[in-house]
């Protein structure tokens, strides 16, 4: 008895497997967070992840070249400010001289619009106590303030340069006000990727000690609860119907069903970010030699790809590239 249906036919040669596949994944796809600290004068390596630095501004733009050279779609920055710069409302980050708008600024210079140029666009890194808002006199993060802050950010970041600015503090109402604040100053063609669905979750560990994260305790009471899915889909209506250009699911890999049903409803292109934990994960265990690290990482960003998303955010974004080619 020979089984009629042979699967495995297509299969049979890489050849073949190529031909069939649903799925690609293409330096185009991914999205380069990178971060860039105030006061240092030399690269300095992130511990919890290894081949991930701290920027100076100088050694910043050889990596952004690099990076755009190898084909990545485009850089998200993170600002680190020095210890004494940061205050309760984060004025590092709409200062013009403050860390990541000078740097956004000199890539601006150095690339124009050879690639995309994202801002995170929060407090978290700018804030002494570490949220991702202002606070109330009773240590509450008060939303309606901390959109006004917002608007601050992007429009200097938009100002000093960025194409695209990612409000990351999952507050209500961001994305509209944050709309209003750029066609206010005339940034109407400055783009909003909205981390839409933002759950508070365990693998953004290595990210605070990537931006030396002030926080103590936790975000739960705006980023998303892990339990939920619902939320999420409304989350990501809303930021539609304020003017979100895109919107983000994050983190990516314990979260593929949220960003599935996510790719399912959006009619704006869906980021995933595959997240500093996840990167850790996987470089820990190859370190150890527990697990091929180029393959396990390319598997993760296809597996991103095909649960239905359209950008990545990843560390690996140029050695990916190069692994590709
Ligand atoms: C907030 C922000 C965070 C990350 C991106 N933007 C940290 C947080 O919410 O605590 C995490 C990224 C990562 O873990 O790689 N500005």
């Amino acid at each position: 008895m020979f089984p009629r249906h042979r699967p495995r036919r297509l299969r049979t040669t890489p050849a073949m497997r190529r031909l069939v596949a649903e799925t690609s994944l293409e330096p185009r796809h991914l999205v380069l967070p990178m971060f860039v600290a105030d006061g240092i004068d030399e690269p300095r390596e992130v511990p919890s992840m290894p081949g991930v630095v701290q920027h100076t501004r100088d050694s910043l733009r050889a990596a952004a070249v690099q990076a755009v050279d190898a084909g990545v779609g485009g850089l998200m920055l993170f600002g680190v400010p020095g210890e004494d710069d940061k205050d309760p409302v984060g004025s590092a980050g709409s200062d013009p001289d403050g860390i990541l708008n000078r740097a956004l600024a000199d890539l601006a210079a150095e690339l124009g619009d050879a690639t995309v140029l994202m801002a995170d666009t929060c407090l978290d890194e700018f804030t002494d106590h570490g949220h991702c808002g202002v606070l109330d006199d009773r240590g509450r993060v008060d939303n309606d303030a901390t959109n006004l802050r917002y608007v601050d950010l992007a429009v200097a970041q938009a100002a000093a340069g960025a194409h695209v600015v990612a409000p990351s503090g999952m507050m209500d109402g961001q994305v509209g006000a944050i709309r209003d604040g750029l066609d206010d100053a005339g940034h109407t063609n400055v783009a909003i990727l909205a981390y839409a669905a933002k759950y508070a979750s365990a693998f953004y560990g290595p990210f605070r000690d990537a931006v030396g994260s002030s926080l103590v305790g936790d975000r739960r009471t705006y980023q998303q609860d892990s339990a939920n899915i619902r939320e999420a889909l409304r989350e990501i209506d809303l930021d539609v119907a304020e003017g979100a250009d895109a919107v983000m699911v994050k983190p990516a890999l314990a979260y593929l069903d949220v960003l599935r049903a996510a790719a399912e409803v959006s009619p704006v292109p869906v980021a995933a970010y595959q997240v500093s934990g996840e990167y850790a994960m996987i470089a820990a265990a190859a370190a150890n030699g527990w697990i091929d690290g180029p393959s396990a990482a390319l598997e993760s960003l296809l597996c991103i790809r095909r649960a239905g998303a359209d950008i990545v955010l990843t560390y690996w974004a140029v050695q990916a590239a190069g692994w590709l080619a």
